[in-house]
Order: C-alpha cells, then structure tokens, then sequence
C-alpha cells in the first residue's frame, strides 16, 4: 500500500465524520426537544373541578309542585319497577312487599293483610302522605333506615312524581 493510497482511505474516514457532524447538527436543530418549565412528564388531564368538594346538590323540588305536571298513566308504567314485590289491585295479594292498593294516606306498616313489616317501618310511625312516599320511593333506606323493602330507589323527580299521581289514583 502506498501512501497516496494511504491518503484517499483517511480522507474517506475524515469526511465519513465530517458528514456525520453535519447531519447530527442539522438534526439537532431540527428535532430541538421543548425545554420544559418544570421537570417531568406533560400529562393532559384536567384535575377535577374543586377537588374534594362535594358535588352540590340541586334544591329538592316540592312534591306538590312535581305532581301539577305528573301523569298517573305514566306512573302505572313506572310502577313495572315494583311488581316484582308489590301488587297494585283492590285486594291483591302481598309478595315480597305488601299490596299498595291505597297507600296514599294509609297508616304506615300496618294492615296490608297481616304482612309482617320490619321493626323499622312499624316503628315508623305516621301515614303515607305524599310527601313521605316521595322520600321513601326517592330512596328507601334513607327514609327508613333498616326498612326491609330492597329497592335502590326511583331518582327521577318527574317519575316519582308520576308513580305517586298514579298511587293517588288507587281508592
Ligand atoms: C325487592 C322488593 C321490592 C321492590 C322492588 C319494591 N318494594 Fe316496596 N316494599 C318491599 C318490602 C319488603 C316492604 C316492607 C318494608 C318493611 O317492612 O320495612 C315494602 C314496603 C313498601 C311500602 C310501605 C307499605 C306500608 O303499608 O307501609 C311502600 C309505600 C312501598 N313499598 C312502595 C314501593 C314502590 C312505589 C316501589 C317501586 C318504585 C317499591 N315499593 C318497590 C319490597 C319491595
């Protein structure tokens, strides 16, 4: 090997780095990463409104109010919802719960043919006014705590409003 040849190796080395230092420049300026304020991660999610607080509940509608506008039609369709455990007819029978035919107004937790209500409801007390059916419905442990009737509740205001228009219509 000569040194002319010698030579045109170097040069192809040299310029190989040369090149290299180019395009890694270049690439550099071209692929600046963002420098960021703070150190870390940038993480898009929107930190939950007030964290902590609890969710304000909207004001509780009157039940006189709701039942201006309710439909017992409606309601009777609602009422699906309890079929499982209660019959709505003059002198059907009790299942799980007891027959609501007249419950509007109707001493709580007694008569319903002999249905043995929880210690909870007779101690209750008081009559099925329309008011208390509201809570009641709206959500039943809350009402009466200890209550055996174990339905989650109905949270729709307009369809409480609805089953209760229809409740009202069973004299
Ligand atoms: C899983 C069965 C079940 C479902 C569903 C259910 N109930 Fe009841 N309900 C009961 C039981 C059991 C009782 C008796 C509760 C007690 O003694 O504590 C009861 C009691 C009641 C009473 C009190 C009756 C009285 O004479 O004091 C009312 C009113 C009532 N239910 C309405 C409803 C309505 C309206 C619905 C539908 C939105 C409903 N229930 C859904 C089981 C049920």
């Amino acid at each position: 090997m000569n040194s002319f040849e010698l030579n045109k190796i170097m040069g192809a080395i040299l310029g190989t780095c040369l090149v290299l230092l180019v395009t890694n420049f270049a690439a550099q300026a071209i692929f600046a990463p963002k420098k960021l304020d703070k150190p870390g991660f940038e993480i898009a999610v929107k930190e939950a409104a007030a964290a902590g607080a609890p969710a304000k509940e909207a004001p509780e509608v009157p039940i006189a109010d709701l039942l201006k506008t309710a439909s017992a039609e409606k309601g009777q369709a609602v009422s699906k919802k309890c079929a499982a455990c209660h019959t709505f007819e003059k002198g059907g029978p009790n299942k799980v719960g007891p027959n609501l035919f007249g419950i509007v107004d109707e001493p709580r937790g007694q008569g319903r043919g002999g249905f043995n209500f929880s210690a909870a409801m007779k101690a209750k007390g008081g009559n099925w006014t329309v008011e208390d059916l509201n809570h009641f419905i709206k959500s039943p442990k809350t009402f009466i705590p200890g209550t055996a009737m174990g339905f989650a509740g109905i949270s729709k205001d307009s369809e409480r409003a609805d089953l209760i228009a229809y409740l009202e219509t069973l004299k």
